[in-house]
């Protein structure tokens, strides 16, 4: 974003917390140099990194995709399994390497791993050629960072976390057809294996008022499709008083006539009767939920702490599939938690059959620190919990497949997004129901609704042609 209309989002903020940019904003110490942002994670992250794309661009830094040609390196870090911390540490040890090279390479790590003492301590101990680290509770403070970097290594980390900072709409986004729109920050639930209630702190919703204006901003923009995000969406506004509950916000934001409205990520336990209707009653919400199952058994359900048993999860999908005409269900399914016996298992994969989800995104139980599962013994090997994922994944696959086959020789519609990655003449784009789709058709239809014939299917994604 250019510096007027930086300025001019800064008016529309009035009365919101402030920024820091009065003292970065005339200063040209960072004009021309180039950043090299890489994210892990969740779209969480996507966003924040958006974020931290807009703070950089205000004070004259330009993106580069070529991490040799930067001059300052951005790792947005994800905690919520431990290879995340693999991953990132063996990039350091790039990013090391390329500052022998180049003595004024700035390396900055922030996100979710920053928020974890564990990893301040390793990085004071063995990682003292990062410059600059910042959590997630203070993203704004970069530029600052940024202006009063020393030879020192700067740590920033705020273990609370504070007020909601309104930041106006000034975000340069990745897409200009999709948007994301956080609506809460934070997450109350504390599931027992959960790192996210310690590193992205507890609940806060925005004030519907100001999600409204973003959207309606979105509008003006042109955008065409929003994602309402958060931790635990359908929770929203539990924190605030007198703030509207995540149905009333829904209707308000289908009633901006945006044409296309998703939300992720939804609890069941927070899944009310009233949301159902307001999805089935609207057409540009989307029928599409994400609703994280996690296990299928009652035993580790309540050892996780997730507030619902098997056959609740089950009425609620149930009543979800009888009131939102044509909606596709995805699911998050975690194997291996502490002392999970075949029996518990087997009612996760009972739970898959009865439901033959979409898809699901699934995961070997990883221990973290600090976390109440971290404390509970496991006698569970390594090899045992694989094989539980194989045999899961293999389920997940077929129903995934199955479902993907009823779109065949059907027609629906898809928002065409970009040149698919696997095949250049052809672009891709995403069913109402979030179904990957790769077209072939002229390039000048990105950005567009289109009537889509489908004529193959795969377990992961469908193939089409225009509808003449
Ligand atoms: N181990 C494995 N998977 C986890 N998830 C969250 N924490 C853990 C953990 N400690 C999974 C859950 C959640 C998804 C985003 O990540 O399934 O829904
Ligand atoms: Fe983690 Fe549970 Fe909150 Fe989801 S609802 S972010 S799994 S604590």
């Amino acid at each position: 974003m250019n510096l007027p209309n930086m300025l001019e989002a800064k008016k529309r903020t009035k009365n919101k917390v402030s920024y820091i940019y009065d003292n970065i904003i005339n200063n040209n110490t960072f004009k021309g140099l180039k950043y090299y942002i890489r994210t892990y994670g969740c779209q969480m992250n996507v966003h924040d990194s958006e974020e931290i794309k807009s703070l950089l661009e205000s004070i004259g830094y330009i993106e580069t995709n070529e991490m040799d040609d930067a001059d300052l390196i951005i790792l947005n870090t994800c905690a919520i399994r431990e290879n995340a911390h693999d991953k990132v540490f063996g990039f350091l040890g790039r990013c090391k390497h390329l500052k022998k090279e180049k003595e004024n390479l700035i390396i900055a790590l922030c996100g979710c791993m920053a928020q974890e003492e564990g990893v301040v301590n390793e990085i004071l101990k063995n990682h003292k050629y990062i410059d600059i680290v910042f959590g997630t509770h203070n993203i704004n403070e970069f530029p600052k960072m940024l202006l009063n970097k020393t030879k020192n290594l700067n740590i920033n980390v705020y273990s609370k976390e504070g007020e909601v900072i309104e930041i106006g709409n000034h975000y340069i986004r990745d897409s200009k057809y999709t948007a994301w729109v956080n609506i809460m920050y934070g997450c109350d639930k504390f599931c027992t294996y959960c790192i996210v209630p310690y590193t992205r702190g507890k609940q806060r919703s925005r004030k519907s008022k100001d999600i409204l204006d973003e959207v309606n901003e979105l509008i003006n923009l042109g955008y065409k499709e929003i994602t309402l995000l958060g931790q635990n969406v359908n929770a929203y506004g539990k924190d605030l008083e007198n703030e509207l509950d995540f149905s009333s916000l829904l209707e308000l934001v289908a009633k901006t006539n945006i044409e296309r409205i998703r939300f992720v990520t939804s609890h069941p336990w927070d899944f009310t009767d009233k949301m159902i209707d307001i999805i089935a009653k609207y057409d540009n919400i989307m029928p599409y939920i994400h609703l994280p199952l996690q296990s299928g058994s009652d035993r580790i359900l309540k050892l996780m702490g997730r507030r619902y048993t098997k056959d609740e999860y089950i009425e609620l999908y149930n009543k979800i599939k009888s009131k939102v005409k044509n909606v596709s269900i995805t699911t998050d399914i975690i194997v291996g938690f502490p002392n999970e016996t075949d029996e518990d298992f087997k009612e996760t994969l009972d739970v898959v059959n009865t439901c033959k989800f979409d898809g699901a995104f699934t995961f070997i139980y990883s221990k973290r620190e600090s976390t109440p599962a971290a404390l509970m013994e496991d006698k569970v090997s390594l090899e045992e919990k694989e094989s539980r994922l194989k045999t899961l994944n293999e389920l997940v696959n077929k129903y995934s497949l199955e479902n993907n086959k009823k779109y065949l020789n059907k027609t629906v519609k898809v928002l065409l997004l970009g040149i698919s990655e696997k095949d250049n003449n052809k672009l891709y784009g995403y069913t109402d129901t979030m179904k990957l789709v790769n077209v072939l058709c002229n390039k000048d239809l990105i950005g567009t609704i289109q009537d889509v014939y489908i004529t193959d299917t795969k377990s992961f994604s469908l193939d089409g042609i225009i509808k003449e």
